[in-house]
């Protein structure tokens, strides 16, 4: 798990934006897990931003939400849909087609579930999972207690998490307590994760989910087990970090591991060519 730590909310976008972007310039046609709530809109901004300005081409991504409230109607203002539209989607040229937000008017929740796994799955896989932490250490709306191994399936919210939702709703009484969210498991799945996370409110969770036990209490602990894993906090969604020193020290040296390679390879080639004469 790599650790990258910056300044503030914006920062945060872009850095998480900009590994992202090169996914998106390494394969056109990356499959992206997308996450909603305040944290990531800051990427997405980023993310417009370079479309605009610098031409990023989305017209072969295709996209999996994370997650959707149950009960709200695909264009309800609140709805996971109308969010991604609003903060990404229309200002960017995606294929509408190639775009995937669980439903939250579903019948059988079951069946669904099971398709949107597949749909997933026929799309070759998430390269790239965009993630939030909520401050119990949720990621998707896996609340702790859920499976590790979970798939995608119907949640109940926490009364934390409705709390911390209900900012959004003009009534409180209107917030959604359940939500068909991506399970750990399907997280997990993928290629590469990045986890973005911002201020006070978030510092106990990303201590847990960085360096605490691997537990269902913080579903987001469970990334330790991912091998492709890039944390993205500000200074105080890192303040309770111990390892601080360790993760800056990481980074800064990071930079000059293209350095000592290609060293390496110079004087490889160097003693090749004496051994050749
Ligand atoms: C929503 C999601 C949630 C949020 C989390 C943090 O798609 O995946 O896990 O990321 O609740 O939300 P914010 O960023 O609003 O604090």
């Amino acid at each position: 798990m790599e650790v990258i730590i910056v300044k503030g909310y914006d920062e945060v976008g872009k850095t998480a934006a900009d590994i992202i972007a090169t996914a998106m310039l390494h394969k056109p046609d990356l499959v992206v897990g997308l996450a909603t709530g305040t944290t990531p809109i800051s990427t997405y901004r980023e993310l417009v931003r370079k479309h605009k300005e610098g031409g990023l081409d989305f017209s072969k991504v295709i996209t999996f939400n994370l997650d959707e409230y149950l009960g709200l109607p695909m264009h309800h203002p609140q709805s996971y849909y109308t969010f991604m539209w609003e903060h990404l989607f229309k200002d960017v040229n995606i294929n509408p087609e190639n775009i995937h937000v669980p439903s939250g008017q579903i019948l059988d929740h079951e069946r669904f579930c099971q398709s949107y796994e597949g749909e997933i799955r026929r799309a070759g896989g998430v390269d790239v999972q965009l993630l939030g932490i909520g401050r119990d250490g949720h990621v998707g709306f896996n609340e702790p207690g859920s499976s590790l191994y979970s798939r995608t399936r119907l949640k109940t919210l926490t009364k934390e998490t409705v709390e911390d939702n209900s900012r959004l709703f003009d009534n409180p009484h209107e917030v959604p307590r359940f939500a068909v969210t991506m399970g750990v498991g399907t997280i997990l799945d993928a290629r590469q994760v990045v986890l973005v996370a911002s201020g006070k409110p978030k510092a106990q969770a990303i201590a847990d989910a960085v360096e605490g036990p691997i537990s269902s209490m913080c579903t987001a602990s469970a990334l330790q087990l991912h091998p492709e894993v890039t944390v993205v906090a500000d200074e105080d969604a890192a303040s309770l970090l111990k390892r601080r020193e360790y993760y800056d020290w990481v980074r800064n040296n990071k930079r000059q591991i293209h350095e000592v390679i290609e060293k390496q390879i110079r004087e490889r080639l160097r003693l090749d060519h004496k051994e050749w004469g």
